[in-house]
């Protein structure tokens, strides 16, 4: 009857600040593979490297998995921005924290992007990258709420539509925390007023 191990922590138990999980590890994983599948056949066409752009830090994680799963020629570079504006929503007024490493001209470019929220940041960066006139640009995104649509801006690649309700995990933090849990999670509501 008893556990040996009922007081030790591991990565498989649901984080104490975690309400409810939104999508599972399994799911995600599930997920990742198909958008690569999907992009390895769109961009079967071509030996070029294709060029993972993702955005620091939310990105890190689906960017890492979803590189692996691609399983063809690519490279990656990391932008960095910050958006002014309350902490859990954003104004769309972006500033460039550590810009790409190389040139973008004539390279077939995916963004890699953890969530679109309102979509400003997404129509701000789309914009930026587009004006370095690269041979192509797509955007692969692994959320998406429903806000999103009203934005005006194609998003090929969509992993799931989520309700509209602040999340963490698998990337995504709350002042810095929670980025390592393997899910995607609503925060119970007492964490936000600590
Ligand atoms: P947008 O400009 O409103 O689309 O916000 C996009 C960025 O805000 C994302 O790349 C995330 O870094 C962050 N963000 C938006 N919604 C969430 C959320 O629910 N949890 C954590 N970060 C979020
Ligand atoms: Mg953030």
């Amino acid at each position: 009857m008893s556990s040996t191990s009922s007081s030790v922590t591991t990565s498989s138990d649901i984080h104490p600040d975690i309400a409810e999980v939104i999508i599972t590890e399994k799911e995600i994983r599930a997920k990742v593979t198909e958008l690569a599948a999907q992009v390895r056949a769109d961009y079967a066409d071509t030996e070029q490297p294709v060029l993972l752009v993702a955005i620091l830090k939310g990105a890190v994680m689906f960017m890492a998995d979803f590189a692996r799963e691609l399983g063809r020629p690519l490279e990656l570079e990391f932008m960095a921005i910050s958006s002014y504006g309350a902490s859990t929503s954003s104004s769309g007024v972006v500033r460039i924290l550590k810009d790409l490493d190389r040139e973008i001209e004539g390279k077939r470019v995916i963004l890699v992007e953890d969530i679109i929220d309102s979509g400003l940041t997404l129509s701000w960066l789309l914009r930026n990258l587009a004006s370095r006139n690269p041979a192509s640009l797509d955007v692969v995104a692994l959320f998406r709420k429903p806000e999103a649509v009203r934005v005006p801006v194609e998003v090929k690649y969509v992993g799931f539509d989520i309700p509209n309700s602040y999340v963490v995990g698998y990337g995504l933090d709350y002042a810095e925390r929670y980025r390592e849990l393997p899910y995607l999670g609503a925060l119970k509501p007492e964490v936000y007023s600590d």
